[in-house]
């Protein structure tokens, strides 16, 4: 929610900034803008606008020498979208970008008299004007800065220019994530996260929390509120400029989708040794999971319904009692866990904020708590007793799918290691269902073919209004996954049901030509989900049936087949998501939509 940027150095600054945002814009995109100083004058200029950052560059100069400045992307929280709302906010000497919420803007402003200088509607230049009221009085960035952070409330990422110190940025955070690198040969970032750099460097480190970094073309100082010097731990990405760009596809939705097979293989083979589950890698001993006598998964939208899965197979086949909760909703409930329950928050950010309280909540009651987390370093997977990191690369596209696959492996990886500790999986079991999911990129190639078949049928969904997703066990927690797929870059309304529910309710909602999705891959209740698409299909619903058969031609049970690689009945669920991954992207680019940044939502949820 929201991306920033700031950089100091030898480089022309408004490429950088403008570079560097229309990498982090998957944060937010309903505005953007950048403050610089002018040809290192102490005196700051400010471009801002409603819109993408496309629009930000048509508002800049064509030739811009300046080698210092901010730069913002906006998801609007406070205030509506407009260029008055857009950051970088400039009150008297200061020019502030900020990733967070301000929760005590409205105190703030009656405790310093500062309505009469506020000119938007955002929590953001109440900042702006508390920082300057404090400047005013002390004239120095650093002690400005250590007097408005004791009075603000709420996260922040703040990046400040003063007026007064060309050439110089500053910067500081609570909760809400901040990177930052120096290079003496081009010179100093901060950034919300290193895809806003990677260009330039592949080394990093992020920001403590109340720690003030103060960044000139000469380097990066780091020191607490208490003013002891902070000495950061230095840490390199493992992928390239490459990787945060399209290559070639024309969205990253797509690129991601065609990258799981690989990002499935870089996440799983380091857990394996002699085909068995291995956590040592991650420093994750196996009096983690030894004892454990149930298990609560908590996570929010996509990693959440990852999270379903992983669920479905402890519960079955481990037969250990398993809980899967949304962030939002535990994180202000009386959980019921204690020391011998092991805790899996699920996140590919590592900054989703409800994820992030829930798992502080769940450190109350146990100190097993294991996160599978995406992003290295990220506020998730350092709160989290343990950590896994998924190894997808960065997921720009807003619309999770290479990110789902891996945490769903990894899950699997977790669950046949909790047997294994547990006796409640033989060596040979796990052994067996190891070799079955290292087979899965190849699978996942093989349902890639059919991408073609799949951008045709969607002719049939775009003028869909709703659309259903059915399926029972295991294919259920899949649909729940579909569905969010399709409606958050198609805007249609879809719904996962459980196929045997739909006759309580919702088949009223089925009439000729209504879209449904029905998936029929477990063997133990083939025959039941094949009556209850017959059930749709009587009523002329428009059945795409994805199942393991080779061939169906019923024109009872289904309008289009789509058969996937014959694997156990538990690991279908990779092949169908990505099925229906390619259904949600193929629909929203047939109705001319952008399935990369969907009207409404960003990537990374750092409010509540
Ligand atoms: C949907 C999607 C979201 C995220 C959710 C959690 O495609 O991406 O539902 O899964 O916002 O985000 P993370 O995994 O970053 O905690």
């Amino acid at each position: 929610m929201c991306g920033i940027i700031g950089y100091t150095g030898k480089l022309e600054v408004q490429n950088v900034l403008i570079n560097g945002l229309s990498r982090l814009e998957y944060r937010g995109y309903d505005s953007a803008g950048i403050a610089y100083f002018r040809e290192n004058q102490p005196h700051i200029s400010l471009r801002k606008t409603a819109g993408k950052v496309k629009d930000l560059r048509a508002v800049c100069d064509k030739v811009n020498p300046s080698t210092c400045g901010i730069g913002h992307t906006r998801w609007a929280t406070h205030g509506g979208v407009s260029t008055a709302n857009a950051h970088p906010h400039r009150v008297g000497k200061v020019a502030l970008i900020h990733n967070g919420i301000i929760e005590n803007y409205a105190a703030i402003t009656n405790k310093f008299n500062l309505a009469d200088e506020l000119q938007s509607e955002t929590d953001t230049e109440v900042g702006a004007a508390l920082l300057n009221h404090f400047y005013e009085e002390t004239h120095d960035p650093k002690e400005t800065i250590r007097k408005a952070v004791a009075e603000i409330k709420g996260s922040f990422a703040f990046g400040i220019l003063f007026e007064d110190h060309p050439g110089e940025i500053y910067a500081v955070r609570n909760v809400s994530p901040m990177v930052a690198s120096f290079d003496p040969k081009i010179g100093a970032f901060i950034a919300s996260d290193v895809t806003a750099f990677i260009e330039h460097t592949n080394r990093y480190f992020v920001v403590p929390e109340y720690t003030i970094a103060s960044l000139s073309p000469e380097g990066i100082a780091l020191e607490d509120l208490e003013g002891h010097p902070v000495t950061p731990e230095i840490m390199t990405v493992d992928w390239d400029l490459t990787a945060a760009e399209k290559d070639g596809y024309p969205h990253f939705m797509i690129k991601e989708i065609h990258e799981q097979p690989a990002a499935i293989t870089r996440t799983i083979t380091p857990r394996i040794k002699n085909d068995l589950p291995d956590f040592s890698g991650d420093q994750v001993p196996d009096d983690f999971f030894k004892g454990a006598e149930n298990v609560t998964i908590v996570a929010c939208g996509t990693a959440m319904y990852a999270g379903m899965v992983g669920a479905e197979f402890i519960q079955n086949h481990l037969r250990m009692p398993v809980t899967v909760s949304i962030a939002s909703e535990f994180r202000y409930s009386q959980p019921v866990i204690d020391k011998n329950s092991i805790v899996i928050v699920v996140s590919q950010s590592g900054e989703t904020i409800d994820t992030l309280e829930a798992l502080k909540l769940a450190k109350q009651y146990t100190d097993r708590t294991l996160s599978i987390v995406n992003v290295k370093e990220s506020s998730i997977a350092r709160e989290s007793h343990y950590v896994v990191y998924t190894h997808a690369g960065p997921e720009i596209a807003v619309a999770s799918t290479k990110a789902y696959t891996v945490q769903v492996a990894t899950m699997y990886l977790l669950g046949f290691k909790l047997g294994l500790v547990n006796g409640r999986l033989t060596e040979d079991e796990a052994k067996e269902r190891v070799q079955a999911l290292k087979a899965i990129p190849g699978h996942i190639e093989e349902v890639l073919q059919y991408e073609n078949q799949v951008k045709e049928l969607t002719s049939r969904m775009v003028n869909a209004q709703d659309a259903f997703y059915i399926g029972r066990g295991l294919d259920y927690r899949v649909a729940m996954e579909g569905a969010l797929k399709l409606k958050e870059i198609s805007y249609i309304h879809a719904e996962a049901y459980a196929a045997g529910e739909l006759k309580h309710g919702t088949i009223s909602l089925i009439e000729e030509g209504v879209p449904v999705i029905a998936i029929a891959n477990q063997q133990k209740v083939y025959e039941k989900v094949i009556s209850n698409i017959r059930e749709v299909k009587a009523r002329d619903a428009f059945v795409i049936l994805i199942s393991k058969d080779k061939e169906i031609n019923d024109p009872t049970v289904c309008n289009v087949h789509l058969s996937i690689p014959d694997v156990p009945d538990d690991l279908t669920v990779f092949e169908t998501a990505v099925i229906c991954q390619l259904i949600g992207y193929y629909t929203s680019v047939g109705k001319g939509l952008d399935p990369d940044q969907p009207r409404n939502l960003a990537k990374s949820v750092t409010v509540e």
